[in-house]
């Protein structure tokens, strides 16, 4: 009976973005728009969730790749009345439908549960008070209180101009009388367009209660038009999401140098420094450090591990009290057991490195098995790549293995054996024992420099 709908208006064509990318697919805390209003309406948990698209569909349905969303076309943008008709097949006949924008990114769940709530059985508005009411439609109230039409701003008497209570857009409709309202509308206004907002009227006129729920803030009802407003919610966002951090116990050096595009979860005592990105999901354990602009992307981090300034970690797996960085770079399938130490210009690929390993500097471990306790002198290089075929470099436990070394897979340097700096080895170094892999040096004697003629 009490059935709720949800039908996401996302059609507009955004032309003020400049942008070959539909407007709802341009990212807000490294999400599209859409994806982000379609996951604030599902901890509404609606019985169906609709999306009206029109401009650029294709590539709006393919970047959503929700499987139970129902897509209705609006080829044309004849207006946001005209839009809600295009989602009316698929609605059931009672419950209600609240409709939401798909470029109104960072409206509250808690908001939109208000919203309903004030439409009981009737019809609600949520509304916002501004200094500046420009460009919004306004909400025309009677003596009484008594809401009685959204008049558009492009329509509005000089009298009603002055409004500051506004129109968000949101609202939550009756079904029983949705196809009547919607079939009653016309285009005789201003911009030539089947306005939604006319329908308060219509529910006014046929006795349906007509109430409205306020915003907490604004930038719950704010809109995205261009990239100004773009840039002005994502500072929004992501203020609040560092404000969550800090209450939830984080210390960061500044709440407003940190991005974080997708989740950021971690134990206590966690400090972050400034300039640092989090994308995708990240895991910070208890008393992790993370230094100055350092860029963290699905990355799982334990517990004690501090990660230097200017360190760049994806899809990799960290353990606990690690010292990564400065300037460290693990690539996807890095995986480190803990008290690994990984130092500057030191990049590692899909390798796992042992309990207690370190590689501290200006060193390439790619595709390669490291055992616990093993050493990796300054510029060594696991020469993994033949241009065409990746091969795996296998170090055993307690390896030592010198400055400069070059390990051509597949190779194995087997536990306790000892590599001398500037080897090239390509065979299987033994356990336990030394070995040297460059040319002996040679000294030549009475050997002299060509001089310089001096005249
Ligand atoms: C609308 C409201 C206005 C409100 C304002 C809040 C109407 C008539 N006006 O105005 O009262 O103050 O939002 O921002 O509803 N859309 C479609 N198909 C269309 C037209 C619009 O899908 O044919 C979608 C847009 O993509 C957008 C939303 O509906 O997500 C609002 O459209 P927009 O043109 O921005 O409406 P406004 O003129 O700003
Ligand atoms: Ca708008």
């Amino acid at each position: 009976m009490d059935s709720l709908s949800i039908v996401i208006l996302a059609a507009g064509k955004g032309k003020r973005m400049y942008s070959s990318k539909p407007k709802v697919l341009h990212p807000i805390g490294g999400e599209p728009m859409l994806a982000r209003v379609i996951r604030t309406a599902r901890a509404l948990k609606p019985a169906r969730l609709i999306v009206v698209y029109g401009h650029g569909g294709e590539q709006v349905r393919a970047a959503i790749p929700d499987a139970d969303l129902i897509w209705a076309e609006q080829a044309e943008q004849l207006g946001t009345g005209h839009a809600l008709k295009m989602a009316l097949p698929h609605l059931p006949k009672d419950g209600k439908t609240m409709v939401l924008y798909g470029d109104v990114p960072l409206t509250k769940a808690d908001t939109l549960r208000r919203l309903s709530d004030a439409a009981g059985a009737g019809m609600a508005v949520l509304t916002d008070v501004l200094d500046d009411a420009s460009g919004y439609g306004r909400m025309v109230r009677g003596a009484d209180g008594k809401l009685q039409a959204i008049v558009e701003h492009k329509d509005c008497t000089p009298a009603q101009l002055a409004i500051r209570e506004i129109n968000t857009g949101m609202m939550a409709l009756p079904n029983a009388r949705l196809a009547g309202w919607l079939a009653a509308l016309n285009n005789g206004n201003a911009q030539g367009e089947y306005y939604l907002t006319d329908v308060l009227a219509l529910a006014v006129a046929d006795g349906v209660s007509v109430d409205s729920a306020s915003v907490d803030a604004s930038w719950e009802a704010a809109g995205v038009n261009n990239k100004v407003q773009l840039a002005e919610l994502e500072r929004i966002l992501q203020r609040n999401q560092a404000q969550a951090l800090l209450e939830a116990g984080v210390t960061l050096a500044d709440p407003a140098r940190i991005d974080i595009r997708g989740e950021l979860s971690h134990g206590m005592d966690v400090s972050i420094d400034v300039g640092c990105v989090f994308e995708g999901k990240v895991e910070l354990g208890e008393q992790v450090e993370i230094g100055a602009h350092c860029v963290l992307k699905n990355v799982k981090v334990a517990a004690g591990t501090k990660i230097a300034p200017f360190s760049h970690l994806e899809d990799a797996v960290v353990g606990e009290a690690c010292r990564i960085g400065p300037y460290a770079r693990l690539r996807p399938g890095a995986q480190l057991a803990g008290h690994v130490h990984i130092g500057n210009f030191v990049e590692v690929k899909k390798s796992v490195i042992g309990e207690g390993s370190k590689v501290n500097h200006l060193s390439y471990v790619g595709d390669a098995e490291i055992g616990s306790k093993v050493n990796v002198g300054a510029g060594s290089v696991t020469c993994n790549y033949d241009g065409v075929n990746k091969f795996k470099t296998v170090i055993g436990d307690n390896v030592f293995v010198g400055s400069g070394t070059l390990m051509v897979a597949p190779v194995t340097l087997e536990s306790y054996s000892t590599i001398g700096a500037g080897s090239v080895i390509s065979r299987t170094a033994p356990a336990g024992e030394l070995t040297v892999a460059r040319a002996r040096q040679v000294t030549v004697p009475g050997w002299k420099r060509p001089q310089k003629k001096t005249d």
